[in-house]
């Protein structure tokens, strides 16, 4: 039975990874702040509160615990707010990571896998981004990930530690099972605001520019389930058993759906109507983020299995028609 740390596990995508490991027999920790994330979340994990920026926090947990490896979730991750406050994402997201490393090398644990961001590519080049596409974040928030990228390329080198950093693109859908979803406040993703017109719950949905260059003139979005990335994630500790060093994969479906067509499927699902209203396009929005996923697929062995779009919007309503917390 492997022992793991979960920073960030009451978060969105870290609860979904706690469930998955406990299911999986691993006996999890979750250490959290609880500032975007849900006591409730970490079921039957243990729960520490507590700040990855605190490091006489995080030595007292590794004194008392060993893990063979940590996952790392913790990370502030909306862009507008990183471009109007960036020295608290500097802060959490860079300052928290070398405190947090720091006490893994201290602790002498070999295994680290990151949440990283489609937002380290800035605007794409191509419309399938390869990892080796470059990257230029466009934002604090894609730039704070990228940082810790090259902490963990650092680390690699000079401390031999073992790692993967993960670029998402647009983490969806909710735990299928209903026990778990996204619940942010305030909420900015898109799923989770056409769900919430559909339910009556917030003003008149809002889309961001239709004067794009893309299918109908809307952004398009490569959305990938939550439960499929955190499979991912344990073929990714399964993959420095065999391959150390510092590792980095898109996690995407690799298809893209635009604004307009994410809000028709949902029409479909939910049966009921919603209104949107054209907006003006979104300051720092790229127009079309799709990734190519052949790296994760070929070297991973992970295959996406609930991303397609209409089971993505199906799980999301079934969690917003009944959410737990
Ligand atoms: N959108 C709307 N209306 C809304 C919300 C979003 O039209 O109410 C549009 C956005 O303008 C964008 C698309 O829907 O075109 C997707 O927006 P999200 O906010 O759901 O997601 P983002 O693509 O902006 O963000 C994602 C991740 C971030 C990451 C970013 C990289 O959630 O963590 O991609 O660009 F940084």
């Amino acid at each position: 039975m492997s022992r793991i740390l979960v920073c960030g596990g009451a978060g969105y995508i870290g609860s979904h990874m706690v469930k998955l490991l406990l299911e999986q027999g691993s006996e999890v920790t979750v250490f959290d702040n609880l500032s975007t994330g849900h006591r409730a979340a970490v079921g039957a994990a243990e729960l520490v509160v507590g700040d990855i920026r605190d490091r006489a926090a995080l030595s007292g947990l590794f004194q008392r615990r060993s893990f063979d490896a940590v996952m790392h979730f913790c990370a502030s991750s909306i862009v507008a707010e990183s471009v109007s406050d960036p020295y608290a994402y500097y802060d959490n997201n860079v300052s928290g990571a070398l405190s947090l490393l720091d006490a893994v090398r201290t602790a002498g644990v070999g295994r680290f896998i990151f949440s990283s961001t489609a937002a380290v590519y800035g605007v794409p080049e191509q419309d399938l981004i390869e990892e080796h596409h470059p990257t230029r974040p466009i934002n604090p928030y894609g730039a704070s990930k990228l940082m810790v990228e090259r902490m963990l390329a650092d680390a690699a080198s000079a401390y031999g530690l073992c790692s993967v950093a993960l670029r998402y693109f647009n983490a969806a859908g909710a735990d299928p099972e209903g026990e778990l979803g996204e619940s942010h406040r305030p909420e900015t993703h898109l799923i989770p605001n056409v769900l919430q017109s559909a339910l009556g719950q917030a003003t008149q949905l809002q889309v961001f520019g239709t004067d794009y260059d893309t299918v109908d003139g809307s952004c398009v979005r490569d959305y990938i389930h939550v439960a499929d990335l955190a499979e991912a994630h344990l073929k990714a500790l399964a993959f420095l058993d065999k391959h150390p060093g510092a590792h980095h994969f898109n996690l995407g479906s690799g298809s893209g759906h635009s604004v307009l067509q994410v809000i028709e499927a949902a029409r479909q699902v939910t049966g009921r109507p919603i209104p949107a209203a054209i907006r003006p396009r979104r300051p720092g929005d790229p127009p079309v983020l799709v990734a190519s996923n052949r790296r994760a697929l070929a070297s991973l062995g992970w295959q996406p299995r609930r991303s397609e779009l209409r089971e993505i919007v199906a799980s999301a309503w079934r969690w917003h028609c009944d959410p737990r917390y």
